[in-house]
């Protein structure tokens, strides 16, 4: 185990779904950690929860029950009475608190008061900018993003994003500790839904673009993208897995950081399930109906309409990826790696365009820029200029 700032206590503030599994990591490879919430009783809940995850990974041979135990002994718990002073003697802090930027600084200059100077201070933050909570606090170099997936102790991936102002040995030293928690790490640049939740969007939004324009309906895109396209999930059944309040939230939040751009326009048909109601698996319906007895809708395996349907969001896809290597958000190998780890994605979308032809992907990009006169759909300049030299990605 290695240390940051010279202790190898980790803090971690909020204990809801993501700062509990994150207390889960990094207590099962040896930390003490140090768990905090504002409201009273979340971290009595978190313990629980993450109490069933050590001892699930101890009856499937993960660790021993000893190691379970022991992990469980090196958890600290902070109530909200208590202040931040059980912070000062941590290497490390992590914040995976609500998702609102006024809160974090606060969070951050509050904790920033206990800690030593070499405390490095990390967010969890999905949409926003590690710049704008460094500039809060008191030494912003040592601020930097750590962006775990959920469930945490579960999905190997985390992006590491380094601020204006964070000092580059954070990020070595920060990306090195997560790397020997056994997690895959990527270089995220500072910028709207980083590598996953940036590159992804087109896996949603052409689909409920289609459904829209009557390609053909939900059962039949998320088989298609299934049984043509090799996903695990289709993507209605996804975002009423991740509720459509936090899918069109993201979505959202991605389009208006990034002034508008049509790339990135959420729908409205989203947006009218949310208003409804309907948010999906959790609220018992959103495209589909999950209450019990419901009959799932039958889609039509008709294989050339299939191909149709996910050739369309696969060149989305890799455009998209093309246009993230293209800006510089992240190398090839790091995109690659987080959308097969973060997201499960069969291949790599670089990979995928070589394999599939990126000359075939730019004609397809145009025809729909050309059919549709939306810059939506407008080809990245990298994909462009990687068709006329003849190239392919190097991955
Ligand atoms: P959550 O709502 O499950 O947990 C947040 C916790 O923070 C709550 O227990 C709340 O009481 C506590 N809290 C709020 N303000 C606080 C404060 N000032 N001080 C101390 N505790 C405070 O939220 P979740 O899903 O765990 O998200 C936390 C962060 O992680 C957010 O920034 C979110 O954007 C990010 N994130 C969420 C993912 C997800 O899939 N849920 C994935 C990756 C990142």
């Amino acid at each position: 185990m290695s240390a940051l700032g010279g202790s190898t206590v980790v803090g971690v503030v909020g204990a809801g779904a993501m700062g509990s599994g994150i207390a889960q990591v990094a207590l099962s490879r040896g930390h003490e950690v140090v768990l905090a919430d504002a409201l009273p009783g979340a971290t009595d809940r978190a313990r629980a929860a993450l109490e069933k995850g050590l001892r699930r990974d101890a009856e499937k041979g993960r660790m021993t029950s000893g190691d379970a135990d022991a992990a469980l002994g090196r958890l600290r718990l902070v109530a909200p009475d208590e202040g931040v002073a059980p912070f000062a003697s941590c290497g490390l802090v992590i914040e995976a608190i609500v998702e609102r930027l006024d809160v974090k600084q606060a969070t951050f200059r509050t904790i920033e008061e206990v800690v030593g100077d070499d405390c490095v201070l990390a967010s969890n933050t999905s949409s926003l900018s590690i710049a704008s909570l460094g500039a809060a606090c008191r030494r912003p170099e040592r601020v930097l993003g750590v962006h775990f997936f959920n469930p945490a102790p579960v999905l190997p991936l985390v992006e590491i994003v380094a601020g204006v102002r964070t000092d580059p040995a954070v990020v070595a030293s920060a990306r090195a500790l997560v790397d020997g928690w056994g997690k895959a790490t990527v270089l995220a640049a500072d910028t709207p839904g980083f590598i996953v939740n940036r590159v992804a969007r087109p896996f949603y939004g052409e689909a409920l673009r289609m459904l829209e324009e009557g390609v053909a309906d939900v059962a039949t895109i998320d088989w298609a993208m299934k049984t043509v396209g090799g996903f695990r999930m289709g993507p209605f059944e996804l975002m009423d897995f991740i509720g459509h309040d936090v899918n069109y939230l993201v979505t959202e939040s991605v389009w208006t950081a990034m002034y508008f751009d049509p790339r990135y326009r959420p729908s409205l048909t989203q947006k009218r399930l949310l208003e409804a109601g309907w948010l999906g698996r959790k609220a018992g319906r959103g495209f589909y109906d999950y209450a019990t007895g419901a009959t799932a809708p039958e889609p039509h395996r008709d294989e050339t309409l299939g191909t149709v349907i996910f050739r369309r969001t696969l060149a989305m896809l890799v455009n998209e990826a093309a246009d993230a290597l293209h800006l510089r958000v992240a190398s090839a190998a790091d995109l690659e790696l987080a959308m097969t780890k973060g997201v499960n994605y069969p291949k790599g979308l670089l990979a995928w365009g070589n394999e599939i032809g990126l000359g075939k992907l730019l004609e397809h990009l145009e025809a729909l820029q050309f059919e549709t006169g939306e810059d939506r759909y407008r080809p990245s300049p990298l994909l462009r200029r990687m068709v006329r030299n003849d190239d392919r990605f190097a991955v």
